[in-house]
């Protein structure tokens, strides 16, 4: 059986207190390294953008004002997530335009089985009338939640979800199903089975098997000090299984469930991809693109260079992957080269067969450095360049993933119509 007795993950005890659950800096470790805030917040930003501007008009257009459940809220990091969500890309002059603006909120609410981030939460938005945190197990649905109205939009991030067995899933579910309002949104976050950083995973059967070993001792990496790791058991989820169970769903409830997006999110830059901890053939790939993303610190490109070989071979894996690394190391290897001065864009052999993603990422890049060697202020390689570079590499794992369950995380965003 999964526990989700949260009081047995002390995991989440121990960061709260350590202060990872401030909202807060990024860096190269730890909650909020840069691959968390410049990609995995931000693809969940670009996927939830049209679906959640639409949900937030509407009830503009009804004189109503969105309301917001976060489930497996942690201390309210979902809030900052939602609220800095741009309707549309910004060319240079504008300023923010908010898909999610603050004074379109009625209510946030964060459940949590965990009392200390429940008091955490209450404690960083005391300010905010309408936000209120509240202690809650999702094993048992909707739970303390159950009374309150009607949500427009259920939330959940960073493999809330996952804690949860794939029956109590469901049940969530169909409770969220009953409790919503026709054309509510459901945000789901998961863990994905097929992530490189766990390949003996890949192919679990029974249920038993999909429920695995699962460490979050990446928040200790870079602490100058020891930490007892903690294990406990998580639901790891494939694209399949999730399509699979909106069927299951969709039979016993009155209203009807379905996914409008499915994203693998952070497929090369895993958590588990620099401690290895499960697959030890990995490169510590994260933290190569942390670095990237940092300010006056200059990467060393030929270690972001990926090994082919770093998992087996599987037929629903495989022809994805290897086109995704494959993809990756001609974008590396072409920045490199090229700030070497050793390369231009048109000696690239079999320009045509490359996915039109990496096309369009190596256009980039070759402008990128041609429009900043010039410049001599603020160190243009390291605060430029190569945080364009971590752009352009997100854009390719973006780009070109299925939601087959490949990334560390597997979101999907569902709707609700009765
Ligand atoms: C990985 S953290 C994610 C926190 C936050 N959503 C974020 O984006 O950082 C997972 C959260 O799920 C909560 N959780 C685990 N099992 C739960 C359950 N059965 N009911 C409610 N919350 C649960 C944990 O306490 C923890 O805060």
């Amino acid at each position: 059986m999964i526990t989700t007795n949260n009081d047995k993950i002390k995991t989440y005890t121990e960061a709260v207190a350590r202060g990872d659950y401030d909202l807060g800096a990024c860096n190269l470790y730890g909650k909020h390294d840069n691959v968390r805030t410049f990609w995995e917040d931000q693809l969940t930003r670009f996927v939830l953008r049209p679906f959640l501007t639409k949900l937030v008009e509407d009830r503009k257009a009804r004189g109503e004002k969105t309301r917001i459940i976060d489930l497996g809220s942690g201390s309210g990091q979902g809030y900052e997530l939602l609220t800095r969500i741009d309707k549309r890309d910004l060319d240079l002059g504008l300023l923010h335009d908010r898909a999610l603006p603050i004074d379109e909120i009625e209510s946030y609410l964060g459940l949590d089985i965990s009392q200390p981030m429940v008091d955490k939460g209450n404690e960083i938005f005391r300010d905010e009338d309408n936000m209120r945190f509240i202690q809650g197990d999702l094993t048992n649905g909707l739970d303390s939640a159950r009374d309150e109205k009607p949500f427009d939009l259920y939330f959940s991030s960073y493999g809330s979800f996952s804690h949860l067995s794939k029956e109590s899933l469901q049940n969530l579910l169909t409770d969220i199903c009953e409790h919503g309002n026709n054309e509510s949104l459901v945000v789901l976050d998961l863990i994905g089975r097929y992530s490189i950083e766990w390949p003996q995973y890949w192919n679990a059967e029974t249920e038993e098997e999909k429920v695995r070993d699962y460490s979050m001792n990446y928040l200790h990496l870079g602490l100058d000090y020891e930490v007892e790791t903690e294990h406990f058991p998580i639901r790891f989820w494939t694209g399949f299984e999730l399509d699979k169970l909106m069927l299951d769903i969709n039979k016993d409830t009155k209203g009807q469930i379905e996914i409008v997006k499915k994203l693998d999110r952070s497929i090369l830059v895993g958590r588990h991809t620099d401690t290895r901890l499960y697959n030890p053939r990995l490169q510590s790939t994260r933290r190569g693109v942390n670095c990237l993303h940092e300010n006056y610190m200059r990467t060393d490109l030929s270690k972001l260079i990926i090994d082919h070989d770093l998992a087996p071979e599987h037929p629903k894996v495989s022809p994805f992957l290897n086109e995704l690394i494959k993809s990756w190391n001609i974008l590396v290897d072409f920045c490199n080269k090229r700030l070497l001065g050793e390369m231009q864009l048109i000696e690239l052999e079999n320009w045509s067969e490359f996915p039109s993603a990496l096309q369009f990422s190596l256009m980039v890049i070759d402008r990128v450095i041609t429009d900043t060697g010039w410049m001599w202020y603020g160190e243009p390689r390291a605060n430029i360049i190569e945080s364009q570079l971590g752009y352009a590499l997100r854009n390719l794992e973006s780009s070109m993933q299925h939601g087959l369950g490949c990334g560390h995380g597997l979101v999907a965003i569902l709707k609700v119509t009765k």
